[in-house]
């Protein structure tokens, strides 16, 4: 059977970075508070010239730096964002033009925090349904640009990133030894809207609009989601929580991935955590971890990771991958 796996990752931050000392007296903040509650002590944050496609871009490049390709090795370019550089074209087109590559297609995906996962899901679909044989898949964000810089609520959690990896297709053995994407489950549930939204778009205000949320009522359903679907890939596969080498959670609070890993019985020492250094950068959140324990040597070949995020919609989704 035809099945996907891993080649490589790559990933990028803005030069600029923003500790939480610096939100003390813009906002009523502390540095106190926002650690206590999210975890989070700095972020990224993109300046001028720097935008979706220009990260998203260069985390690609350094994907397929260590994945051995060049860039018309590629024939589709999956890119999850809910930060475009333009209502249209698709971001990911603009990031094929500028990689050179005029075959093949590239589309966004939009599922907010959860926009990774559904964009690797995509990617595997496409594979193993015979359409594309090497699929760059991105997480690319700038999050900033749509924050209400003088709400507190909302302003010290986001920051901005991009990573992305390469997958490729390949003859596989059926079973939960072999390498690659092994299970994906989605979900999404429009009732929840009003909890985490942005409150424009082209055809409702003509404006971009403001990120609005209601913290603790995402809060509140994150971590139940989260471990919801996760159950659901392990029923799917005969894996459990033992078998995990490393727990690669979205990072949106320090609190909702400690809570999440304890419910599923994975020890601290498994889980992967950059929320401290990146804030939340919404879909590229997990690429951007995932290619940290890549590069620092903790994910090695043959080692299972587990993948998550829960966000805006809600949507939320597990992939589980061997690397
Ligand atoms: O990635 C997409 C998914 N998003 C998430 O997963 C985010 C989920 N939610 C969260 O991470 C947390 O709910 C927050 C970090 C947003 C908030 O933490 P919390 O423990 O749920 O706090 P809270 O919203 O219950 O607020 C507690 C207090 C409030 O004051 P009162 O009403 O108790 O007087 C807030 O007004 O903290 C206040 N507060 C702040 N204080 C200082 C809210 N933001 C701040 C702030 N600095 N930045």
């Amino acid at each position: 059977m035809l099945a996907s796996r891993v080649l490589g990752t790559g990933s990028v931050l803005p030069e600029r970075i923003m500790r939480n000392t610096d939100f003390e007296g813009v906002v009523e903040t502390s540095d106190e508070w926002i650690r206590q509650r999210t975890g989070i002590e700095q972020r990224h944050i993109a300046g001028e010239g720097e935008t979706t496609v220009s990260l998203g871009t260069e985390a690609a490049r350094r994907a397929l730096a260590a994945s051995g390709l060049v860039p018309t090795d590629i024939d589709l370019i999956i890119l999850a964002t809910s930060t475009p550089d333009n209502t249209f074209p698709a971001s990911a087109v603009q990031i094929q033009e500028r990689l050179g590559i005029t075959t093949g297609f590239a589309f966004d995906v939009q599922a907010v925090c959860s926009g990774f996962v559904y964009a690797l899901t995509t990617a595997d679909l496409y594979i193993r349904g015979g359409m594309a044989r090497r699929v760059l898949v991105i997480g690319a964000e700038t999050f900033s640009r749509l924050l209400d810089w003088n709400d507190r609520t909302t302003c010290v959690l986001f920051g901005d990133g991009a990573g992305a990896l390469v997958l490729e297709g390949f003859e596989a053995e059926e079973g939960a030894e072999r390498p690659g994407i092994l299970v994906s489950k989605l979900r999404s549930d429009g009732r929840h809207r009003e909890k985490l939204y942005v409150d424009g778009g082209p055809s409702s205000t003509g404006t971009v609009g403001k990120l609005r949320m209601e913290g603790r009522e995402v809060f509140k359903h994150a971590v139940g989601m989260i471990t919801d679907v996760i159950e659901d890939s392990f029923a799917a596969t005969g894996l459990g929580a033992g078998d995990i080498d490393w727990f690669v959670p979205h990072q949106a609070n320090r609190r909702i991935i400690d809570a999440s890993a304890r419910k599923l019985g994975i020890s601290p020492e498994k889980v992967v955590v950059t929320v401290d250094r990146h804030g939340n950068t919404s879909a590229a959140s997990i690429p951007l971890a995932l290619d940290t324990a890549v590069r620092d040597g903790r994910v090695k070949r043959g080692d299972l990771v587990l993948l998550e995020a829960m966000g805006g919609g809600f949507t939320w989704g597990a992939v589980l991958v061997r690397w």
